[in-house]
C-alpha cells in the first residue's frame, strides 16, 4: 500500500531524510519511531503528496507521489502535529467546510458518521476555538476520514492529550486497523507503537531498523527464560544443557539465555528437577520497546 524507493529530501544544505526505502502492506499499523528532528513529519509530507522528495520515488495507494500530489493527496487522510482547524466555525463547519473542498460524497452523511464515532456528535455546533485539545484531535481525525481513505497517516496523534482521551484514540486506531485500513504512525510514545503497531520503523535521518517489536527485541537481546526457584540451587559445572548459552543465577533466580525456549524449556526444566530444584515460576523475560528504541538510538553515530 505505500512503496518508498530511495526517498531523499534535503533543505537547502541539510539532509532531513537520506535513500529511504520501505514496503507497507494494506492494513498494516506501521510505527515510525525517531528522536525529535529525526525526519519523520519530512516522511509523512513526502508519502501524503504535500511535499516533493528532492530524489527518490513512492506510490501510495497505487499513486506515484512525484507525478501526482493532487491524487495522492485524495486518497490519503493526514492528522498532523498542528490540525489547523478554523477556531470561529462549529465543529460541523469545519468538516462540511473540508468536505466541500475536497467534494467528498454524502459529506453530511459522512460529518455525523465521524462525529459519532468519535464522540463529538453532542458538541457539533460550538465553535471549535472553545474546544480541548483533545477534542480538536479528534475532530482533525474525523476530518482526515470524511473520504474513506485506505491510508491514513497519523503524526503524533496523542501527543498532549491527557490518558483517558489518547485511549480513546488509540482504540479508534485499532478499530480502524482492523477494516483493513493502513496507518502510517508517527509517535514518540513507545508504549503506544508497541499496543498498535505490526511493525516499527526506526529513523534518524536514514531508516536504522524495521520490524516487530518481537523480531527487534530478540534480535537485539536475544531470548531469555527467568526460573524462579523455592530454594537457591547450586549447580556444579556438568550440569549444562548443551542448548543454554548462558546463565546467571542470583539467589533463588536463575536467568537463562535460549535460543528456542518453546522447545528447549521443558528439557530444561526436568533437568532442573532432577537435579533437585523446586521451581515455582518460569517466563520469559519481557523487554520493553523503549529498551530497545534507546539501545538502537545510541548505536547510531551522530
Ligand atoms: N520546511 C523546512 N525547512 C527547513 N528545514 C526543515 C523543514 N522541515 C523540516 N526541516 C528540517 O528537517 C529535519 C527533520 O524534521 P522533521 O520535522 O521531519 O522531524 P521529526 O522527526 O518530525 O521531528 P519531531 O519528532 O520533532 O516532530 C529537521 O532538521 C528540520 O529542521
Ligand atoms: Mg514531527
Amino acid at each position: 500500500m505505500i512503496h518508498a524507493e530511495g526517498l531523499t529530501r534535503r533543505f537547502g544544505e541539510r539532509i532531513a531524510v537520506e535513500n529511504l526505502s520501505l514496503g507497507i502492506g494494506a492494513g498494516e499499523v506501521f510505527g515510525f519511531l525517531g528522536p525529535n528532528g529525526a525526519g519523520k513529519t519530512t516522511t509523512v509530507r513526502m508519502l501524503a503528496g504535500l511535499l516533493a522528495p528532492t530524489t527518490g520515488r513512492a506510490l501510495v495507494a497505487g499513486v506515484d507521489v512525484c507525478a501526482e500530489p493532487q491524487r495522492v493527496r485524495s486518497v490519503v487522510g493526514i492528522v498532523t502535529e498542528h490540525p489547523g482547524l478554523y477556531e470561529k466555525l462549529s465543529a460541523w463547519h469545519n468538516l462540511k467546510f473540508y468536505a466541500d473542498l475536497y467534494d467528498v460524497k454524502s459529506s453530511e452523511t459522512q460529518i455525523e458518521k465521524y462525529l459519532n464515532l468519535l464522540g463529538l456528535w453532542e458538541r457539533r455546533c460550538e465553535p471549535v476555538g472553545t474546544f480541548s485539545k483533545g477534542m480538536k484531535q479528534k475532530l482533525a481525525i474525523a476530518r482526515a476520514l470524511l473520504h474513506e481513505p485506505h491510508v491514513l497517516f497519523l503524526d503524533e496523534p496523542t501527543s498532549g492529550l491527557d490518558p483517558e482521551s489518547a485511549k480513546t484514540v488509540r482504540n479508534f486506531i485499532a478499530q480502524l486497523a482492523s477494516e483493513k485500513r493502513t496507518i502510517f504512525l508517527c509517535t514518540h510514545n513507545l508504549y503506544e507503537a508497541e499496543q498498535l503497531c505490526s511493525r516499527i520503523g526506526l529513523i534518524k535521518q536514514r531508516l536504522i531498523k524495521v520490524g516487530s517489536p518481537q523480531q527487534l527485541k530478540r534480535e537485539l537481546y536475544g531470548r531469555h527464560i527467568i526460573i524462579d526457584l523455592k530454594e537457591p540451587i547450586s549447580l556444579s559445572e556438568d550440569w549444562q544443557l548443551p542448548f543454554v548459552r548462558d546463565v546467571q543465577i542470583n539467589g533463588r533466580r536463575l536467568l537463562v539465555q535460549l535460543d528456542d525456549p518453546e522447545v528447549q524449556n521443558p528439557v530444561l526444566v526436568q533437568r532442573l528437577v532432577e537435579l533437585g530444584a523446586q521451581i515455582q515460576f518460569v517466563r520469559e523475560q519481557d523487554r520493553t520497546l523503549e529498551e530497545v528504541y534507546l539501545d538502537l538510538i545510541a548505536q547510531e553515530k551522530p
